[in-house]
């Protein structure tokens, strides 16, 4: 891949670079929620902008059908802004992300200056990557970079299409970080390599853990997840979330890796989330109750895997409870402190999905005690399963 430091700084001066960033956050009511996004794609904004780049910033946010105001990229514009400080010129933004406003924009601009264009998903023919607006997306700049890794798995034409047509195609600056810690867990992993896996959602997750099964060392397995494994081993999960598509590929999992992967023996169980009196369940999960969050002496044993990696690489993705409410955040919450303690002690740690974040930033951690904190959700997932991504495919042709 090449990056930007691949061209002398002078390639950059006073041309328009379109960067593929993926500012796909949540906003409620205008207010932007987890920024992590848009913190990362500044080192790539602030490279560019300092060698006098007049830098073309595009996202999706959403998945809005066709022109929905509720899903503009605006309050965007005005976090950069913020962000970037207040000694620059504010962000310009356009509302549109195609047509003649942003030749306007286009011939205001100075050097360095910083444009932000309107979702690009109010086109649909940017998600059937059409030929037509990916000429209209290419004609905006001379030199194309994709720093937006979590959107890499998506055949657009801001990802796909678009950059085939221009003739420098670079990768950002945080891509080529999400490339780095991704690759290594997914190629070579530094031993010994422990997985933890969470949430619920098997069905996304299976491609990363077929892929990655015979390199771990320990894989712990908590979260909604652990109910199907536990249950393809013939215990009782009572009413816990049972992936009953995938019970048979967990069964094969159990007969071929079965020594390296952890389960839960106790369960902080309850009849419903919103039940108030909650008991700890060792063993068999009787009919009526559900667990929630792994027990105490699960996490117990799994905090001290954790903690005592020993210097090789952990990757966590998924929650180890319901960890939204307080009664079953416990499991979760301690798993998020021992990632911390095995990156102060020397392990390379890595942690994906959104709601994983989420539950890091709840116990605490903070973004500089995990080596790297992945922007991708299904992307990382798909980047670990070994799919093809077209986003990573028009970068590795030049
Ligand atoms: P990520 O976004 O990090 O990839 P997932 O989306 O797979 O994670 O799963 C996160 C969700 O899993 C959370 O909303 C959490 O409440 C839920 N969850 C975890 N454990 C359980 C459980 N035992 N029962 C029900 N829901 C659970
Ligand atoms: C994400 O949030 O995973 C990316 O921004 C991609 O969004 P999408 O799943 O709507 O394509
Ligand atoms: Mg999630």
């Amino acid at each position: 891949m090449r990056t930007l430091s691949d061209l002398e700084d002078s390639q950059f001066h006073g041309k328009r670079v379109f960067v593929r960033v993926d500012f796909n956050v949540s906003i409620n009511n205008g207010c932007i929620g987890e920024d992590y996004r848009i913190r990362m794609s500044l080192p790539t904004i602030e490279y560019l902008s300092k060698r006098g780049a007049k830098v073309i910033l595009a996202s999706h946010l959403g998945r809005p059908e066709g022109h929905d105001q509720k899903y503009s990229i605006a309050p965007v514009a005005k976090r950069l802004t913020d962000i970037v400080g207040r000694s620059r010129p504010p962000i310009r933004f356009a509302s549109d992300c195609v047509g003649i406003e942003i030749e306007e924009h286009l011939d205001k601009m100075n050097k360095g200056d910083i444009l932000l264009l309107e979702n690009l998903r109010f086109h649909k023919e940017e998600e059937t990557n059409d030929p037509e607006f990916s000429k209209k997306l290419a004609s905006l700049a001379d030199i194309y970079v994709n720093d937006a890794f979590s959107t890499s798995h998506r055949k657009h034409s801001s990802t796909y299409g678009a950059a085939w047509m221009f003739d420098i195609r670079l990768a950002g600056i945080n891509l080529i970080k999400e490339v780095k810690y991704l690759s290594m867990i997914r190629e070579n992993p530094i031993r010994p390599f422990t997985i933890v896996l969470g949430g619920v959602k098997i069905k996304d997750k299976i491609g990363a853990l077929e892929h990655l099964l015979p390199n771990a060392d320990k894989v712990i397995v908590g979260g909604a997840a652990a109910y199907t494994f536990l249950k393809a081993k013939g215990l009782n999960t009572g009413n816990s979330i049972i992936d009953h598509e995938h019970i048979q590929w967990v069964e094969k999992a159990l007969l071929s890796y079965g020594d390296k992967i952890l389960l839960p023996t106790d369960h902080v169980c309850a009849s419903s989330p919103n039940d108030t009196s909650v008991t700890m369940v060792s063993g068999d999960i009787p009919d009526g109750m559900s667990g929630f969050d792994i027990g105490n002496e699960t996490v117990e044993r799994y905090s001290a895997e954790v903690g005592s990696n020993g210097g090789g690489a952990l990757f966590w993705n998924g929650p180890m409870g319901m960890f939204e409410v307080k009664a079953f955040s416990n499991g979760t919450i301690n798993i998020a402190k021992s990632m911390a303690l095995a990156y102060w002690r020397g392990s390379k740690t890595l942690i994906g999905g959104g709601d994983t974040l989420e539950a890091m930033k709840r116990a605490g951690v903070a973004e500089n005690e995990v080596s790297h904190v992945s922007t991708g959700g299904g992307a990382t997932l798909r980047y670990l399963a070994g799919d093809e991504m077209p986003g990573l495919v028009i970068l590795n042709h030049y």
